[in-house]
């Protein structure tokens, strides 16, 4: 399963790297925001440089949501660097666009996916990943870690080479129950992926072995 990091924040993505198990990056226009990026010539040059430190895929998102508008920001986003994915919302014209930019060997995410059908759509217009929102959809009281299940049956029975990008996680037990549910991918926030490291019996236990070591050594 790859780890992707879900931020526009340059200094996280530079952490995560550091960690040395960072595959990629998400950002999104709430994410992009966040970080005071306005205009179009800071935002691309904001992907340039996330790109510039990522080797992985690095999704940015369209903010037009007719066809024309889309291919043409997703075109202006692909040639920022070889590794930009064009994430597309999953509307009736995303789907277009999402077709379109297979055809023409562009990369996507479809994102803001809530159900199976949405994800169906997604892979047969070709998308490179499909991002169903868990965390989203637990926050309405529905199950998020169902719809991944749900999504890797169906692309598992139907061939679908689309990649699913289990997004909006918000903790580490988000992160297990995606790699348990089938996901090809976890698209989470740093302290997400920190959250992993502990255990209070990994504390006890190391302090234990320090101290040993070091009566074994005074
Ligand atoms: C996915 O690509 C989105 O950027 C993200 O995971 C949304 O997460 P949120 O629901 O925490 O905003």
């Amino acid at each position: 399963m790859k780890f992707f990091v879900d931020t526009a924040n340059l200094e996280q993505i530079a952490e995560a790297k550091d960690l040395g198990i960072l595959d990629g990056v998400t950002t999104n226009p709430s994410l992009m925001a966040k970080e005071g990026i306005s205009g179009t010539d800071a935002q691309l040059a904001h992907y340039k440089a996330i790109c510039d430190l990522v080797d992985g895929d690095v999704s940015a998102e369209v903010i037009s949501t007719d066809f024309e508008g889309m291919v043409k920001e997703g075109i202006a986003l692909s040639e920022i660097a070889p590794n930009i994915v064009v994430k597309v919302p999953m509307i009736k014209d995303g789907v277009k666009a999402i077709s379109h930019f297979t055809s023409q060997g562009i990369k996507t995410n479809c994102t803001l996916v809530f159900s199976a059908g949405q994800a169906i759509l997604a892979a047969k217009a070709g998308a490179t990943y499909v991002s169903p929102f868990i965390g989203r959809i637990d926050d309405i009281s529905w199950d998020g870690m169902n719809l991944i299940e749900e999504i890797a049956e169906i692309y598992a029975m139907q061939g679908f080479e689309t990649e699913i990008l289990a997004a909006s996680i918000r903790s580490p037990k988000h992160i297990v129950s995606s790699a348990r549910s089938g996901a090809d991918v976890v698209t989470c926030p740093l302290s997400s992926i920190l959250g992993l490291l502990k255990h209070p019996l990994t504390d006890i236990g190391l302090a234990k072995f320090l101290a040993d070591h070091n009566k074994a050594n005074s």
